[in-house]
């Protein structure tokens, strides 16, 4: 983790005023190109996973960093897309943004997800809100959420006592930095 935190420390991209004036945006996408970079931040991502036999990637980043992961753990992947991407049948899941609604979708054929472990990875941890409902539409196939590991939390959003509210607070959220 410390080596992944220092990655990030070196190569992260500051960028003022993005995606609203007063935001400092970090973008982690020059720490991903840098093979010391991608290399840190997913050992840390499994650090402390026991169990998983699923590793569920949420679009578009956690793609990146799901099928990495799902390498280290010798496991398998599974990419939560945005809506109107995959085939018919999908089992799909509508929340709340800050402004409107998203969708997210799973393979609702071909896929035995019941008592799948699953562990959901993605880049960010703003509200929560993607998370749970990626977690919610797993859990609706069948599958058992085991944990939530991220790049980043961003901890002013809430997205901690988001996702124990959503899922249980026994949901393990692990965050390689937060911010
Ligand atoms: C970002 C990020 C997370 C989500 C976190 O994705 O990659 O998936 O927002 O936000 P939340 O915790 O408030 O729900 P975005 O929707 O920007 O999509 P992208 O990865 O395709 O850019």
């Amino acid at each position: 983790v410390d080596r992944a935190r220092a990655a990030i420390d070196r190569h992260v991209r500051l960028v003022d005023d993005f995606p609203s004036p007063g935001i400092a945006f970090k973008d982690l996408t020059p720490v991903l190109a840098d093979p010391e970079g991608l290399s840190a931040i997913v050992t840390a991502l499994t650090h402390g996973c026991r169990g998983i036999d699923l590793v569920a990637g949420i679009d578009a980043r956690g793609f990146l960093l799901g099928g990495a992961v799902a390498r280290e753990l010798e496991v398998g992947v599974l990419a939560v897309r945005k809506a109107g991407k995959l085939p018919p049948p999908v089992h799909s899941t509508t929340y709340t943004l800050e402004y409107g609604t998203a969708s997210l979708e799973i393979p609702a054929d071909g896929l035995d997800l019941a008592g799948r472990r699953v562990l959901l990875v993605d880049d960010v941890l703003a509200t929560g809100g993607t998370a749970v409902a990626a977690a919610k539409l797993l859990t609706d196939a069948g599958a058992e959420i085991v944990g939530v590991a991220v790049v980043m939390e961003l901890a002013a959003l809430g997205g901690r006592s988001t996702i124990a509210d959503g899922l249980g607070p026994d949901i393990g959220v692990h965050a390689v930095t937060v911010d």
